[in-house]
C-alpha cells in the first residue's frame, strides 16, 4: 500500500463551514498546486452521504472532487481511510460545536488516531477561565498540546502577520516602541452587521467573549511583546504569554444596540453586550503608565479593523508654541484595506509656519496586488499540514486571556446605542479618526 502524504478529515462535514469556507479553501490550494493528488479530503458527519452526494453537497469543483470522500461518523473511519492509503499526517478539522470537542477527541483516540494526527479546533475555547481550563484538560487527556491547533482567524490576516515584521525588521521604529514615546495604543474592530442568524450563539457570548478574548488580545500581544529569541512558534508564544500575564483591565463600558432583544433567538431581557470599550494597561517596564484602548461592536456605522499608535506630542516650543500640532501616529489597517499609514507634520508650501498633517502610505494591494494574500483558511490549513503552529493559539494563551477578562465578563451596566451609529466614547477616549487615514487603495 502506498504511503500518502496527508489526509484532511472534516468532522461535521455536512455543516455550513465546510461548504462555505473549508472546501473552497482546499479547492484554491489544490488549484495552486499546494494540495496535491497525494492528499485526500475525507468528510465525516451524521448524514448518510455517498462520496458523490458529499461532493455535490459541498459544491466541490470538478478537479477537487476526486480527492473527496465521505464516511459517516468516527467509528470505522480509520479502517475506511486505510482503504485509501496510509497517511503520514492526518489533519482533523473539528467543524463541530465546542461542547462535543472533548468527546470527539476521545472517540478519535479510541478509533486509533495517534501521533500522525493534528486536530484543529475553532473558538470559543471555553466560556470563562474555568471552562477553558476544563476543556484544555479534557483535550490534553487525548492529544498532547503540540497536536492541538486552536484557530484564531485574525492571526491569518496579512496585516496582523505584518506586525512582527514591521516591529522587528525595521530599525526605525524599534527605539520608540515604548511608553516613553507612545502616548496610547488604540485598537478597534467594528462591524456594521448585527447578530444576524447567530443569535443563539452570540446571546450566550457577547463581544467580550466573541472578539476581545481572542482577536483583540492577540493583536495587542503581537504589538507589545518583547522580541522573541527566535522565530520558533514556542518563542513567539512565550513572549505573547508574558504580555498576557501583565495585562489588566482598567475600566470598561458595555453597550447593546437598540432592537437587539428583538433579534431571532435572543432573550427578550438579554443583558449581552454588542459593544464594548475598554482601557487596559500592561504592567511591565516597557509599557507602564501607557493606556491601551480597545473598542469592538456590532451594528455600528461601518466595518473596519485598525490599530493606532499615537505618539506623544512634541514640546510646546518652536513650531508648537500653541500646543496644537497633531501628534505623530502609525496606523495598521487590517481591513477593509490592508496597509500602514504614518502621520507626520509637513510645511505648507509658500508659507513660513503653516503646518499640516500628511501621511506616508503603504497599501498592500498597490504594492503586491490583491491576489497574493491567501484567504485565512488556506493559510491556516497549509500551516497545519506543515506542522507550523505560529498562527495558532496555545492552551496557556487562551487561559491567560480569559483570566485578564475575569472581572469583566457579564459585569457592569449596559447602555443602549442606536443601530447603525457609532456611540460617543463612553469612557471619553480621544479616538484616532481612523477612517480619515485610509491607505489609498485596496
Ligand atoms: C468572529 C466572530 O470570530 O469574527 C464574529 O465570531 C465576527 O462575531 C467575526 O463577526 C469578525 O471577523 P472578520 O474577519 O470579519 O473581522
Amino acid at each position: 500500500m502506498d504511503i500518502r502524504e496527508s489526509a484532511i478529515v472534516i468532522l461535521g462535514a455536512s455543516g455550513d463551514l465546510a461548504r462555505r469556507k473549508l472546501i473552497p479553501a482546499m479547492d484554491s490550494l489544490h488549484q495552486a498546486g499546494k494540495i496535491k493528488e497525494n492528499c485526500f479530503i475525507i468528510g465525516s458527519g451524521r448524514s448518510d452521504f455517498t462520496d458523490k452526494e458529499f461532493r455535490a453537497h459541498v459544491e466541490a469543483s470538478k478537479t477537487l472532487a476526486p480527492l473527496l470522500h465521505y464516511h459517516k461518523g468516527i467509528p470505522g473511519l480509520k479502517k475506511f481511510m486505510k482503504t485509501l492509503g496510509r497517511f503520514k499526517t492526518v489533519i482533523v478539522f473539528f467543524s463541530l460545536p465546542p461542547k462535543v470537542y472533548a468527546e470527539t477527541a476521545a472517540a478519535l483516540r479510541k478509533e486509533g488516531f495517534g501521533r500522525e494526527t493534528r486536530i484543529i479546533v475553532e473558538k470559543p475555547f471555553g466560556y470563562d477561565l474555568e471552562s477553558a481550563q476544563e476543556l484544555n484538560r479534557q483535550l490534553a487527556g487525548h492529544f498532547p498540546e503540540e497536536q492541538i491547533y486552536r484557530i484564531d482567524h485574525y492571526l491569518a490576516k496579512e496585516a496582523i502577520q505584518n506586525i512582527l515584521i514591521f516591529r522587528f525588521a525595521n530599525s526605525l521604529f524599534y527605539p520608540v516602541w515604548n511608553a516613553g514615546y507612545i502616548e496610547s495604543i488604540q485598537i478597534e474592530a467594528v462591524e456594521e452587521l448585527g447578530v444576524e442568524s447567530r443569535g443563539a450563539y452570540f446571546d450566550g457570548a457577547g463581544v467580550i467573549r466573541d472578539m476581545v478574548q481572542n482577536h483583540l488580545l492577540q493583536m495587542l500581544a503581537l504589538l507589545t511583546m518583547e522580541a522573541p529569541v527566535s522565530l520558533h512558534p514556542d518563542d513567539i508564544r512565550n513572549q505573547k504569554i508574558n504580555i498576557l500575564k501583565t495585562l489588566e483591565v482598567v475600566e470598561f463600558k458595555r453597550g447593546q444596540y437598540e432592537g437587539y432583544r428583538q433579534e431571532d433567538k435572543v432573550a427578550d431581557d438579554s443583558t449581552t453586550e454588542t459593544f464594548v470599550e475598554m482601557q487596559l494597561r500592561i504592567r511591565n517596564f516597557r509599557w507602564e503608565g501607557m493606556p491601551i484602548y480597545i473598542r469592538t461592536g456590532k451594528a455600528l456605522d461601518h466595518k473596519g479593523t485598525r490599530i493606532g499608535i499615537r505618539f506623544r506630542r512634541i514640546p510646546r516650543l518652536l513650531y508648537n508654541t500653541a500646543g496644537t500640532l497633531e501628534p505623530n501616529h502609525i496606523i495598521f489597517h487590517v481591513q477593509p484595506a490592508t496597509g500602514i499609514v504614518i502621520g507626520h507634520a509637513v510645511k505648507v508650501p509658500g508659507s513660513d509656519r503653516d503646518i499640516v498633517h500628511s501621511h506616508l502610505n503603504y497599501s498592500m494591494n498597490d504594492v503586491f496586488g490583491a491576489q497574493l494574500a491567501a484567504d485565512a483558511y488556506q493559510r491556516l490549513l497549509m500551516d497545519a499540514l506543515a506542522g507550523d503552529r505560529t498562527l495558532y493559539v496555545s492552551a496557556d494563551e487562551t487561559e491567560l486571556a480569559w483570566k485578564v477578562l475575569s472581572d469583566v465578563l457579564d459585569a457592569g451596566d449596559l447602555f443602549l446605542y442606536r443601530r447603525g451609529e457609532m456611540p460617543a466614547s463612553p469612557l471619553g477616549i480621544n479616538w484616532i479618526d481612523f477612517q480619515s487615514y485610509e491607505p489609498p487603495a485596496g
